[in-house]
């Protein structure tokens, strides 16, 4: 699809940001001029693709396209049991509706945001392990996605295997920076999880892209085909949660895939009461066979060349005029390192949000803050505890942009660095309980009273992340 962009001056975005309470979630979307808020959903379908939408079969049971759906996921994951469900989140809804509970732990390499929001509504822990390698923004290392397989074994061992009704690891991790983990890290989680009896899921949102810098990078890779690779990913996994809206190449869809037969049937009881029944999930059938077709063209290698060189693009031209970014450039996303870009706000003053309202001030571009907006958390007495890492996220929709449009932000961007010292702090108005960066309101405050920030080191909290309620306790 074409779509057509329109400008506005800087004066005008000045009052559309006003408006939008310094939250550009709140922007409508005719007011952006480069949307790299997200690449979940915003891909442009293939002609194929559209032709295939006109081929559904929209019956409410046993639609001749979820079949088409079935035997694409199945092909690709192996997996007994396939879920279809509107997108990633009402995968992870189900899953954790079953398997968490209070005094439940799932380690992750990272969770995605809604997944730890949905980890938590059931009451239980989301716990982070990234591995240390990630944690560094500057460090370049070819697979900063990885769980910290020490780590993983540490807190099963304090945990206990009883208390953690699954281990899941995050393809590519989103929070994390888009980074891959490799093969060998897959394979290592896998058989720690099931040493210790517990169930290994995927959160493979990114599996392509993952897939692709495995055999970019991992030895022993480079002569498998994506698919191949993708193939051997799934199988160390006992399931999956999919967001199809990212490496299924549509605007909506996931699924929820395992194969536990006796889970698969609960899973099943659940989303005929909140989704829709078994052969559609919350989907128009013929978004089953946009999905069933995204999943063969994710794994065109050229695409996937093309796709990580063009956000490896960007990154060295941001690079080349200094801006400092998370590195090496992740598979759908370069992250601005915030800590490194505006060094003289406070993280009670939100640097990151800052920069995203000044992209889209400056320059008309929509990004997101991957920092304290998103995962900072209120210790009892109001103190706001911060993750260590402070990213803004230009993701790229698949297929949509030209080069020419990357050359502008990486532009947009680099000016914006160069202003870097006029960034104002900004503070919340308002804020909702859960996952409050969706519809936050914030103001300026002037850059002569800045907050004090928390010192996280003399806290003994310099892991990343926020606090889960256990370590809350404990401190
Ligand atoms: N897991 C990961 C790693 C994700 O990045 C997302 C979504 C989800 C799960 C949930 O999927 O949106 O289909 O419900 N990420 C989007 C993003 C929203 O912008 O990164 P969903």
């Amino acid at each position: 699809m074409v779509e057509q962009l329109r400008f506005t001056t800087p004066g005008e975005r000045t009052r559309l940001l006003e408006r939008a309470h310094y939250n550009p979630f709140l922007l409508h979307s005719d007011d952006v001029l480069i949307d790299l808020l997200t690449d979940s959903g915003t891909t442009a379908m293939s002609a194929k693709q559209w032709s295939a939408l006109m081929d559904g079969d929209e019956a409410y049971a046993g639609s001749r396209s979820y079949y088409k759906f079935e035997d694409a996921v199945r092909d690709l994951t192996g997996f007994a049991n396939i879920i279809p469900t509107h997108q990633g989140r009402a995968a992870e809804k189900i899953l954790f509706t079953l398997l968490g509970a209070p005094g439940k732990v799932i380690p992750n390499n990272t969770h995605f945001d809604t997944t730890r929001a949905n980890i938590e509504a059931s009451g239980a822990e989301a716990l982070d392990l990234p591995d240390p390698a990630g944690l560094h923004t500057e460090t370049e290392a070819p697979f900063k996605g990885n769980m910290d397989l020490d780590a993983l074994e540490a807190a099963i061992e304090r945990i206990g295997a009883g208390n953690i009704p699954l281990v899941m690891l995050t393809l590519t991790n989103n929070s994390g920076g888009g980074q891959p983990a490799s093969m060998e890290n897959i394979r290592k989680t896998s058989e720690i999880a099931h040493r210790h009896g517990i169930p290994f899921f995927l959160d493979s949102c990114r599996f392509a892209e993952n897939a692709m810098f495995i055999k970019m990078r991992e030895p022993g890779y480079g002569s498998r085909t994506a698919k191949e690779i993708a193939q051997e990913m799934f199988s160390y996994a006992d399931g999956c949660t999919m967001s199809a809206k990212k490496d299924g190449l549509v605007n909506t869809g996931g699924w929820l895939a395992m194969n536990d037969a006796e889970l698969a049937t609960r899973a099943r009881n659940v989303l005929i009461v909140t989704e829709g029944f078994t052969t559609y999930g919350g989907l128009a059938r013929r978004d089953l066979e946009a999905i069933a077709r995204g999943l063969v063209e994710v794994l065109d290698e050229s695409y996937l060349a093309y796709r990580l060189r063009s956000i490896e693009y960007l990154g060295d031209a941001l690079m080349k005029n200094g801006v400092p970014i998370l590195r090496p450039t992740g598979g759908h996303a370069v992250y601005l390192d915030a800590r490194r870009f505006a060094p003289h706000l406070p993280l009670d003053n939100y640097p990151a949000q800052s920069i995203v309202c000044e992209l889209y001030r400056h320059g008309g571009i929509r990004s997101v803050e991957v920092g304290s907006v998103m995962f900072g958390k209120y210790l009892p007495d109001g103190t706001q505890l911060h993750p260590r890492m402070q990213l803004v996220r230009l993701a790229i929709p698949r297929r949509v942009y030209t080069q020419s449009h990357i050359d502008y932000v990486a532009e947009a961007v680099s000016e914006v660095y160069a202003n870097r010292e006029s960034l104002p702090g900004l503070r919340i108005t308002y804020e909702a309980p859960v996952l409050r960066h969706f519809t936050a309101h914030f103001e300026p405050v002037p850059a002569e009273a800045p907050l004090e920030a928390l010192d996280l080191a003399a806290l003994g909290l310099a892991t990343f992340d926020v606090m889960s309620p256990r370590e809350w306790a404990a401190h």
